[in-house]
């Protein structure tokens, strides 16, 4: 199924990914249970930790479960922590990692976030890994440096042969409305491309994250490069997160 997901053969299809953050229920999920996309999109839902069980007994099946974060460790005393394996067994099959939320919010350096993709991938699952500038960044013209920087400590170290999703989302865009105009997007993601082409020998898909919704999904998904969307929270509305997934 990993293979799949990057293989040139599934490149016609786009990668949904619906980020819930800290929110949903039972009920949520239950409202989304009977969510039916028109189109063969690959479409992964990642709720709390706590409705990761729910989720896979409730979702359709066509729809993979993905969890928000995990630790960078296999099993120990980390009270709270929940580890890549437990997710594994849990059915989950994608992680977020390095979510803007989690680098800024729970002081997440690219060193950290990169051992968490270790984890990820050793338990046989596809990190999608989130990068992304600030507004500052971006004024003061960096966008690309930073995203140089995160890319090569929290990417770049993994082997050729991995398996993962990198997720560009602009930090200034997430939850405020505002996007990059479709010239930004197509440069910003044609230069991760690039990159990331050094390092790896399959197409890394590369989604773009930040105020995405019904309005804007269509037009930002068929911008060159970009392979699918990260959505917060237009993902949370189904009848909007129902016209995205049909892109
Ligand atoms: P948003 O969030 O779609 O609400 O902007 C995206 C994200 O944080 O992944």
């Amino acid at each position: 199924m990993l293979n799949e997901l990057n293989s040139p053969a599934r490149n016609k299809h786009k990668i949904i990914v619906a980020n819930w953050k800290m929110n949903g229920s039972e009920k949520l999920l239950k409202d989304f249970s009977t969510f039916v996309p028109t189109n063969s999109n690959d479409i992964i839902i990642c709720p709390p930790f706590t409705l990761l069980e729910a989720a896979k007994a409730i979702l359709p099946n066509f729809v993979k479960i993905g969890a928000q974060n995990c630790s960078e460790e296999d099993e120990g005393a980390f009270t709270g922590e929940i580890s890549a394996s437990m997710l594994q067994e849990r059915g989950v099959s994608h992680v977020i990692i390095g979510h803007s939320e989690r680098r800024t919010l729970f002081n997440e350096t690219d060193a950290a976030i990169f051992k968490k993709v270790g984890s990820v991938v050793k338990n046989k699952l596809t990190p999608i890994i989130c990068i992304g500038e600030t507004l500052l960044e971006k004024k003061a013209k960096k966008t690309l440096q930073v995203l140089e920087k995160q890319i090569e400590g929290s990417v770049t170290k993994a082997s050729v042969h991995t398996q993962l999703i990198v997720a560009y989302e602009p930090i200034w865009a997430i939850g405020t409305g505002l996007i990059p105009n479709e010239s930004e997007i197509r440069d910003t993601h044609s230069h991760i491309k690039e990159k990331l082409k050094k390092y790896f020998n399959t197409d890394i898909p590369v989604l773009y994250g930040g105020s995405a919704n019904a309005e804007n999904c269509t037009k930002i998904i068929s911008i060159e490069n970009v392979d699918g969307l990260l959505v917060g929270g237009a993902s949370l509305k189904k009848h909007d997160f129902v016209t995205i997934c049909n892109c």
